[in-house]
């Protein structure tokens, strides 16, 4: 048994669904890219003044705005915006906010509003990222909410631009079509290896390693290929949700009996990215999972940006760790997650 890391792809699985995310997103305006920076880079914020963004985000999202424009507010330690933090830095030369919501749970209802009012009245554009929250979300925000897709489904490229019907969004006409399908080799031959055990564990992961260095170095928008959409129109959303709700749902309750608790917590409607977990000794957690063949991620690895000003960001990329429980797993594999972590001899509380 192996868990975690990119997605495979089983060419022989796929049927069209009518519950697919176009489905999903047909009360917004949309436009899909191949990637969720692409469709950030396509917002029309405003160049030449100042971004707020939270101290806890990632590289590929800082990178989209000139550095010399951000100033970082604060995130708390169970992933809230400090809003006093915030609200301190609001000055005349702030025209774009950037909120995010993280592992699923969304900001407090009180903090959204106090936000989206203080926004109309100063002028400032707020720029949503829903992508650890997109299936939790039923109330959105922002004026332009941006996520990448891709983090949620077995596509091999997907980020997506929407707003409410109310507000245009900015014309797509000459942006070109990405024609890269290549990371679907990779998630082909992950397949192989996973159900045929064909030898190409190398040859993949080479792949994906290529795939995620050519998006890191260009900053090119582009659109979603064909086939990513294609890929989309296959998977139905209820059934993808309702996996992750139920195989979190089953590590919350074993793992508690360990006194291990997620880092935030999931209202009831929320849909889950994976299960976050702040713990002792990450490292060394984390390489005994691997031994397991259990890959989680981290998100995210600090990138030594203005440290000074990202106490909590630096805190998270020691100590979080975020275990997979995606739609690709059922029971068998959550009770085998569970059996190895309640295996392990090392000291995970705080
Ligand atoms: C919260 C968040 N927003 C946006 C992005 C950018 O998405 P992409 O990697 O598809 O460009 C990422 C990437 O990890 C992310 O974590």
């Amino acid at each position: 048994m192996e868990l975690g890391s990119e997605y495979d792809l089983d060419l022989n699985k796929l049927n069209i669904s009518s519950n697919n995310l176009f489905h999903y997103l047909e009360s917004y305006n949309c436009q899909f890219f191949d990637s969720g920076r692409s469709a950030l880079r396509h917002i029309p914020f405003n160049q030449n003044k100042a971004v707020l963004l939270p101290e806890f985000i990632c590289e590929s999202v800082s990178n989209c705005f000139p550095s010399q424009n951000i100033i970082f507010y604060n995130i708390t330690e169970d992933l809230q915006i400090d809003l006093d933090d915030l609200k301190r830095k609001i000055t005349p030369q702030v025209a774009t906010l950037y909120i995010c919501h993280y592992f699923g749970a969304v900001q407090s209802a009180q903090i959204l509003s106090y936000l989206r009012r203080m926004a109309d009245e100063c002028g400032i554009m707020i720029i949503e990222d829903t992508t650890q929250s997109f299936f939790s979300i039923n109330h959105i925000t922002g004026d332009y909410m941006i996520a990448s897709i891709r983090k949620w489904l077995p596509i091999p490229l997907g980020g997506v631009l929407y707003t409410k019907k109310a507000q245009d969004l900015p014309a797509l006409d000459h942006i070109k079509t990405s024609s890269d399908n290549t990371r679907s080799y990779g998630m082909i031959l992950k397949n192989l290896f996973l159900k045929n055990e064909l030898d190409c564990n190398a040859k993949y992961r080479q792949i994906f390693t290529e795939c995620e260095e050519k998006l890191d170095t260009s900053d090119e928008i582009l659109q979603i290929s064909d086939f990513s959409r294609f890929l989309i129109s296959c998977i139905d959303i209820p059934e993808l949700i309702a996996a992750r709700r139920s195989n979190y749902h089953f590590l919350t309750l074993e793992l508690q009996k360990i006194g291990l608790q997620p880092v935030c917590a999931l209202a009831e409607n929320d849909c889950p990215l994976v299960f976050p977990l702040r713990v002792k000794n990450r490292d060394s957690f984390r390489s005994y999972l691997m031994e397991h063949k259990i890959y989680c991620a981290v998100h995210w690895p600090f990138d030594h940006f203005r440290p000074e000003f990202r106490p909590m960001a630096q805190k998270n990329a020691e100590t979080l760790i975020s275990l997979p429980i995606d739609q690709r797993y059922q029971k068998n594999d959550m009770t085998y997650l569970r059996d190895i972590i309640f295996q392990y001899g090392g000291e995970l509380l705080f």
